[in-house]
């Protein structure tokens, strides 16, 4: 069931990249797993899957489970939750951190401010998302 809603998802946020839109989910709290699964996770498909999903994990960071996500990439933890000014994957967006190793994320455009606030409240509102799948 999660799966075919997931790949319907998935399916809509490709259709609305063209397009320059993209779902909004009003009303969700930030601190619930849906503001993860409705508003950032197509931010993140949208503009870092070639880099950093499936098979891609550019710089050791892969964005495909919590897992993966938490445990970060070649120069450890990316998202510390509750604590944006920590979080060197919101450093990287805004475009404020180094010119590189790592460089500004994601490296041939920047995010819309609305994009980056969306990412920001997710990670200071604890940064929660669904537990993985259990894997077998
Ligand atoms: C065109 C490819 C590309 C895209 C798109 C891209 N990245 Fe990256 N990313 C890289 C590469 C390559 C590195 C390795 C560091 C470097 O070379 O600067 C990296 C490194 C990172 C790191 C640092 C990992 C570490 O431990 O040093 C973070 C965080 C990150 N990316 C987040 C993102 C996010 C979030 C997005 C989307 C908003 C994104 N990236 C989009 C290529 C990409």
């Amino acid at each position: 069931m999660r799966r075919i809603v997931l790949g319907v998802g998935v399916m809509a946020v490709a259709a609305l990249a063209g397009s320059g839109l993209r779902p909004v989910a009003a009303g969700v709290d930030p601190a619930k797993p849906e503001f993860y699964t409705e508003s950032v996770k197509p931010i993140l498909v949208a503009h870092c899957a070639m880099c950093h999903l499936g098979a891609n994990h550019r710089g050791g960071l892969s964005l495909d489970t919590k897992a993966a996500m938490m445990k970060g990439g070649r120069d450890g933890a990316v998202i510390v939750a509750g604590d944006p000014a920590k979080s060197m994957l919101l450093t990287l967006i805004r475009h404020e951190g180094p010119a590189d190793n790592p460089k500004p994320m994601p490296p041939n455009e920047k995010l819309s401010d609305a994009d980056i606030a969306t990412v920001t409240q997710w990670i200071q509102a604890g940064a929660a998302m669904p537990d993985d799948p259990a894997t077998p």
